[in-house]
């Protein structure tokens, strides 16, 4: 489990992280969004004490992270891929890294082997290609078996093979009961692999909730097609409804049910072929409640809301 607690990050004038408070339990993914410099690696690295917090804490597995006497069974980190000696081999750095904590070269290519590396376990890292270093810092985040793990933005650069092995591992390893914490902007991936949602905008919460609670509340409309739609419209028609036709026999409808159209439809003797509620997406979703969050945001999109 990951607690965070009253979390501020200052860095000079700029507020990284503000007055931050949220959990993330064990036994499901928990995706950490927000546009970009919202405080997403700021609060990960916290958690692991890279860089102290201005105001607040973060507890991992129910104690601040230094008070861990073998941290990396605790909570495994993904933050920064690059971060390898670009002359040791994958092996060599994962023993290091190790070392500390009594992990032997068995573990380590258990491993080299869930991450798909085994057969380049010993060649130099800097040679490594984009998607070759992200497994590398998956393993590392892997290596002491931790019951949390954090990963920042663990699908850049991977290929659509290695994004939906993240996908299967992540899902798997939160089976297993552990506490899964993972940013990222690919929000169709998001969808498919996590369960709850932690949403910030310019250092502060802006949603704390379950994936599918977040895209209910997207309202989207009804699909529906009949040989007479324009009999419909008028069946339809209403306060709070809105109507428009999509083609000669195909309108969509908001403001009224699934039940609520076919009843009427009924009465009427109007008959229906389709009849399909509209699922907002994960984007859907995120955009319209990261808005007015938005720090970087680009020129074409500025002037056209200027106007
Ligand atoms: N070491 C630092 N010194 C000064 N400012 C920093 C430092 N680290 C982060 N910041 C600032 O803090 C804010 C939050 O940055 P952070 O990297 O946490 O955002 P993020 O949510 O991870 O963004 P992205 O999606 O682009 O990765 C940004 O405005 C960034 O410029
Ligand atoms: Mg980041």
């Amino acid at each position: 489990m990951i607690e965070v607690v009253g979390l501020s990050k200052r860095y000079g004038p700029k507020t990284a992280v503000d007055g931050l408070s949220f959990t993330v339990e064990p036994g499901v993914v928990t995706g950490f969004l927000g546009p970009n410099g919202a405080g997403k690696t700021t609060t990960m690295r916290m958690l692991v004490g890279l860089g102290s917090p201005t105001s607040g804490f973060t507890r991992v597995n129910g104690k601040p992270y230094r008070a861990h006497r073998a941290p990396l069974r605790e909570i495994g980190v993904l933050l920064d891929a690059r971060a390898v000696h670009p002359g040791r081999s994958a092996r060599d750095h994962l023993l290091a890294l190790g070392a500390t904590h009594g992990i032997s070269g068995r573990r380590v290519d258990e491993v080299l082997e869930v991450v798909g590396l085994t057969e380049v376990a010993r060649r130099r890292a800097g040679a490594f290609s984009l998607g070759m270093g992200q497994r590398l810092g998956i393993a590392v985040a892997l290596l002491g078996d931790p019951r949390t793990v954090v990963l920042d933005e663990p699908v850049n650069g991977l290929d659509p093979d290695g994004i939906r092995w993240i996908r299967h591992l992540l899902k798997d390893l939160a089976a297993e009961g552990r506490t899964v914490f993972v940013s990222s902007h690919l929000m169709s991936e998001m969808a498919l692999t996590a369960e709850h949602l932690i949403v910030v905008g310019r250092g502060k919460l802006v949603a704390d909730v379950p994936m599918a609670e977040l895209i209910a509340s997207v309202e989207r409309g009804v699909h529906v097609r009949s040989p007479r739609s324009r009999e419909l419209v008028e069946v339809l028609r209403g306060d709070g409804v809105r109507i428009s036709s999509v083609t000669s026999d195909v309108l969509d409808v908001t403001g009224l049910s699934t039940e609520d159209i076919g009843t009427r439809a009924l009465q009427a003797g109007i008959p229906l072929f389709e009849l399909i509620p509209q699922k907002a997406s994960l984007e859907d979703a995120y955009a319209e409640l990261t808005r007015d969050v938005v720090e970087y945001q680009g020129a074409a999109t500025s002037l056209g809301e200027a106007a």
